[in-house]
């Protein structure tokens, strides 16, 4: 089983290959499966703002298209001293496949950690959809 450490070193590395020309801040992470295999993201800007894909959702729908769901950790990592939380939309994102996945952070100079369920407590939850129609 693969080390925090190892799958900082795949955010980190994945970090080098962010797209972001508009902010300057470049992201990366590694999702790690449920099942042990590790799928990285960096955030891709766009010149139309909102179009921009955080590296958490980037790293989501990789593992997802290769047939993954459930995820045991995201681990992110910034420049910059002090770690920082994925974003709302990230969250939800994530905890579309499960709230139980723990949430590590990777900065230059310190490391934060949250269970996934502790970032975003009032996800909105799909099966409420289930009865709408
Ligand atoms: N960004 C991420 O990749 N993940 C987050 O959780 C927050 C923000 C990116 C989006 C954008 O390219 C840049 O950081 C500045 O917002």
């Amino acid at each position: 089983m693969k080390q925090n450490a190892d799958l900082a070193t795949v955010a980190r590395e994945t970090l080098r290959n962010a797209y972001a020309p508009y902010s300057g801040y470049r992201v990366g992470a590694a999702l790690e499966t449920e099942s042990g295999e590790v799928f990285s993201g960096c955030n891709v800007e766009n010149a139309s703002y909102g179009l921009t894909i955080c590296a958490e959702r980037t790293a989501a729908v990789k593992a997802v298209s290769a047939g993954h769901r459930r995820f045991h950790r995201l681990v992110i990592a910034t420049e910059g001293d002090r770690p920082v939380a994925p974003c709302g939309a990230c969250c939800q994102f994530v905890a579309e496949f499960g709230v139980d996945t723990m949430v590590y952070s990777v900065a230059d100079k310190e490391t934060r950690s949250w269970l996934l369920r502790d970032l975003i407590p009032y996800a909105f939850d799909g099966r409420v959809l289930e009865k709408a129609t």
